[in-house]
């Protein structure tokens, strides 16, 4: 099979097309035919090694231990393993398993979910990391409820842009950030308000938020708990990615958030199937239809990856196989 690989660390110039065996799933796993995968910031970092503690929550310390990226997959089952329950030849699913980069990719069934028949391969990749991600900050973290006002910072990108969509399902009045070229299209998936941050800083607003899900925090901590109610919740999911912010939200924004008498939370999105099947049921509502901006070639993976790494993506960036 084509599989996009690395052998070290480095930038997507490190990634090379190569010819290699089809990977034989193990007991518990399902081989996927990749029709569709998606791009997420993931990618970048873990191809990278950067920040180094990517490389300390077991991507590999010197040496990378995944050879083959790409987290979410959408594509048809071609073979199982003998305890695989959930799935049989051929069924079309959904899910997120490292190594999609690839004409076949080996998922845990646990993992994965089947695909609305109505949604094409390129939307249902759009979905695991990047929505599940969303679902779990607002819902979960955030503990969002019908009625409350939530500020979803980075809402044009792939996060984002879920988030508004959920958020807007579980009846909030949603309030979305992003440059002006995006402002259209993120009120076009159902924001109420939108802000253009190249106009307006967010933390300046009258307003109060009971939720900000914070997907491009470059701001100090400071600046968003300004416009959080008392009774209000910040749910930090990503932005700068250096070692320090890292540490910084893990160690500083907690301390200023008690200070300041503000709940702040940061979490990594777990791959739960409970979770996927909750994203399926919107997505079959019709209450969340993932916004795509490229498609790209297996063979045009790096290419996919600098581009999602500039940071301005427009929903999710897909690679077609
Ligand atoms: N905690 C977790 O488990 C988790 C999971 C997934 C992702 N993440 C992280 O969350 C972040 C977002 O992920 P993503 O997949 O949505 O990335 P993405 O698709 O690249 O989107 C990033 C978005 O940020 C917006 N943006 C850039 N600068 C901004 C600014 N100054 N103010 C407001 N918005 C700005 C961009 O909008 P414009 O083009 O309009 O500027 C873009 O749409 C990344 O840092 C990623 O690593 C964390």
């Amino acid at each position: 099979m084509k599989a996009v690989m690395r052998t070290k660390y480095g930038s997507p110039d490190v990634l090379e097309l190569r010819e290699i065996d089809r990977p034989d799933p193990k007991d518990n796993q399902v081989l996927v035919k990749v029709h569709a995968v998606s791009v997420n910031p993931l990618d970048w970092h873990v191809l990278r090694g950067e920040p180094f503690l990517v490389r300390l929550m077991g991507f590999g310390l010197l040496k990378p231990k995944h050879q083959i990226l790409g987290a979410d997959i959408a594509g048809r089952v071609e073979a199982i393993g003998k305890n695989v329950t959930q799935f049989k030849v051929d069924d079309e699913v959904f899910g997120s398993g490292m190594g999609g980069f690839a004409e076949y990719a080996c998922v845990s069934q646990n993992r994965l979910v089947l695909k609305p028949t109505a949604m094409t391969f390129e939307q249902a990749a759009a979905v695991p990391v990047a929505g599940l991600t969303a679902l779990q900050a607002l819902r979960d973290h955030g503990r969002l409820q019908s009625g409350q006002h939530v500020l979803i910072n980075g809402a044009s990108g792939g996060v984002g842009t879920f988030a508004v969509q959920i958020a807007k399902a579980l009846g909030a009045q949603v309030i979305g950030v992003c440059s002006g070229r995006n402002v259209e299209m993120v009120r076009s998936i159902g924001a109420d308000h939108v802000i253009d941050y190249t106009k307006e800083e967010f933390w300046r607003s009258e307003k109060k938020f009971d939720l900000i899900v914070d997907n491009a925090a470059f701001q100090s901590i400071g600046k968003p708990l300004r416009v959080l109610k008392a009774t209000g919740i910040y749910v930090g999911v990503g932005g700068s990615s250096s070692t320090l912010s890292f540490l910084q939200s893990l160690i500083v924004n907690p301390l200023i958030a008690r200070m300041k008498g503000r709940k702040v939370v940061s979490f990594m999105a777990n791959v739960k199937q409970a979770d996927l099947v909750s994203i399926k049921e919107l997505l079959e509502a019709g209450k969340v239809v993932p916004v795509i901006d490229r498609k790209y070639a297996l063979s045009e993976t790096p290419e996919a990856i600098r581009y999602v790494e500039k940071g301005h993506a427009r929903g999710k960036v897909i690679i077609t196989i």
